[in-house]
């Protein structure tokens, strides 16, 4: 018996890092619609993030590149797609600074191409449909250390090649709904940590390597702020916005919980020591300083007010509970650790990352 659902949801990039959360959340809040994962599993796509719902009844994976207009025009028709919450990206900054066309193409093009699928099939019947664009706040830029929030209403001023190619495609969602009356929204989070994150971001690579006594290679001085949120909350909030949120307007997700790297990397140290029983402070001397990387924004900080005002939202974890979970969820999970830091991906990734040490 085919079942009846009373919407379509795609969700691109649902086998990443915060798609997975996202992915799971919905498919266990919402029984009564599908939730389409479509994913072009790059080194970052993972299915085996989503093993505990891949047999749910409510739940469909695609592997597609977003890039593909036909094939995505084929998928809207075909699965009657009325919603879409758009994650699919490449994701890390020091990537972004070695290889921008694949940034351009996915996350300019690949936005493009799945912004105009959706306008072509959402043509003049355009109510109850949404197109939800995930974001960044790096699109905003950086911050003193003196003060000062991104509020919604901040000037775009990216600069690595990474946040580029996320303004300019927050720039084509903007001009889809200005041009053509395309019924989108856009979030701009910051930091997002908790399971599932690749390890090749701070987080999970500096637990990883404490676990394996390897060096923890800290840009430049360590003095770089970072405002950190919860993976799970992110996720809330987006399913928050999808349903409650104003068309055409923009969102900032953050939980007003700012940290400079070094004193972050400590924090990590302590309680990874502590869960793998060592003594206090004998992981220590793994910190490295190594060459800044380039551009290096020096301070983001997210004003999330409007989304408390309007929406309601609030983190839900404080940060030290989410960072016992987190170190606690990676060491345990060794295994999906090691899948994804294995063999021939090692190899490329030593030779994209190798960094210089500086001298002391
Ligand atoms: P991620 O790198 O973990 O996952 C990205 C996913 O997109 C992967 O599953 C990958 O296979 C898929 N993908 C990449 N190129 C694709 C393509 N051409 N077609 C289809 N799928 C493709 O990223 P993430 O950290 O989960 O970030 C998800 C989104 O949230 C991104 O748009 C990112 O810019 C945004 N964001 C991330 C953070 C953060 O802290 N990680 C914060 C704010 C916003
Ligand atoms: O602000 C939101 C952004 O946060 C997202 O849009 C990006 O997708 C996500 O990757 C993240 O970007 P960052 O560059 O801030 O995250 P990353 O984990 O790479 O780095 C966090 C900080 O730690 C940053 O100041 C650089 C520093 N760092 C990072 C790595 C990987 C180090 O000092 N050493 C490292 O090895």
């Amino acid at each position: 018996m085919m079942l009846e659902f009373k919407r379509n949801i795609l969700i691109t990039g649902g086998a990443g890092f915060i798609g997975s959360h996202l992915v799971r959340l919905m498919v266990h809040k919402y029984p009564n619609y599908r939730i389409v994962n479509l994913d072009k599993l790059t080194y970052a796509g993972n299915l085996a993030n989503l093993k505990d719902i891949e047999k749910e009844a409510n739940y469909l994976f695609i592997k597609a590149d977003i890039c593909d207009f036909e094939e995505m025009q084929k998928v809207f028709t075909e699965y009657d797609i009325d919603g879409v919450i758009h994650l699919a990206a490449e994701s890390h900054v020091d990537r972004s600074i070695k290889d921008p066309f694949a940034f351009a193409q996915t996350n300019v093009l690949g936005t493009l191409s799945l912004l105009q699928a959706a306008n072509l099939a959402w043509n003049n019947k355009q109510t109850e449909k949404l197109f939800y664009h995930v974001s960044t706040d790096e699109v905003y830029g950086s911050l003193p250390l003196t003060g000062g929030y991104f509020t919604e209403n901040n000037k775009y001023d990216p600069h690595s090649p990474y946040s580029a190619s996320k303004a300019s495609s927050d720039h084509f969602v903007r001009a889809y709904h200005d041009t053509y009356g395309l019924p989108t929204v856009i979030s701009n989070c910051s930091n997002n940590y908790g399971a599932f994150q690749f390890p090749e971001k701070l987080i999970p690579l500096f637990i990883n390597n404490i676990r394996h006594n390897k060096p923890l290679p800290v840009y430049g001085k360590g003095e770089n702020i970072r405002d950190w949120l919860y993976v799970e909350d992110h996720a809330r909030a987006i399913e928050l916005i999808f349903h409650k949120g104003n068309i055409g307007d923009t969102y900032n997700i953050g939980g007003f919980n700012e940290w400079k790297n070094i004193d972050l990397i400590k924090v990590l140290l302590k309680v990874t020591d502590r869960l793998l029983g060592r003594p206090a402070g004998s992981s220590d001397k793994l910190i490295t300083y190594v060459t800044d990387r380039a551009g290096h924004d020096l301070r983001y900080a997210i004003d999330s007010t409007k989304l408390k005002r309007e929406l309601g939202w609030e983190p839900s974890l404080q940060f030290e509970e989410g960072i016992e979970k987190t170190v606690k969820w990676y060491l345990e999970n060794q295994e999906w650790l090691d899948n994804v830091t294995s063999g021939e991906y090692m190899e490329y990734y030593k030779k994209m990352y190798e960094r210089e040490v500086r001298p002391s």
